[in-house]
């Protein structure tokens, strides 16, 4: 039974690595963004600082939400990208 369990845990675990790419590349008409999930992922180990909702799409993800939570965490932090030109690659 205990056997049965970890192999149903362990495929669920598998399944939801398979789930989000390690890098997202955002397309923007003045340069596309790229985003490393995974290494955010690692550094802020917490998901719901992003995903309030629960893990997947992140319902009114644009645009706003980028420059409010991106950008805003980034000034927050003192680390990772504030600037235009720094996110944005041509
Ligand atoms: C720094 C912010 C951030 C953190 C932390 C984060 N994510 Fe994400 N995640 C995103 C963004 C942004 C997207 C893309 C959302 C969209 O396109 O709507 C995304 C997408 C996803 C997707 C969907 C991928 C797809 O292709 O549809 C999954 C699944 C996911 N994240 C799971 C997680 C899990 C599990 C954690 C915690 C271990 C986590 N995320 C932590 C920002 C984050
Ligand atoms: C922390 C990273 C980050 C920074 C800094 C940033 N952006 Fe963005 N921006 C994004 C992301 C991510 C998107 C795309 C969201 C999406 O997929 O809709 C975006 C989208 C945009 C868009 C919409 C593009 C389109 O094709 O619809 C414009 C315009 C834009 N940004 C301009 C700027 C300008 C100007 C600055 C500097 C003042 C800036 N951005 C700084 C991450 C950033
Ligand atoms: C809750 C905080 C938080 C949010 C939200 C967040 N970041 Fe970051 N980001 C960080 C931190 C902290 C670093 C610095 C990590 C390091 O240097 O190891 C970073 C680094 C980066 C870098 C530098 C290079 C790299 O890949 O590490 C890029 C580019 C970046 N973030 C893009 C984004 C984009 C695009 C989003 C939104 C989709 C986003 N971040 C959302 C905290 C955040």
């Amino acid at each position: 039974m205990g056997k049965v369990i970890a192999a149903v845990a362990l495929i669920m675990f598998s399944a939801g690595a398979v789930l989000a790419a390690d890098t997202i590349t955002f397309p923007a008409k003045n340069g596309e963004v790229g985003f490393n999930h995974k290494k955010h992922q690692e550094t802020l180990k917490d998901c719901k600082v992003c995903h309030e909702k629960g893990a997947g799409k992140i319902e009114g993800f644009g645009k706003e939400w980028a420059h409010k939570s991106c950008k805003g965490c980034h000034a927050d932090k003192g680390a990772g990208p504030t600037k235009c030109s720094e996110c944005h690659k041509k």
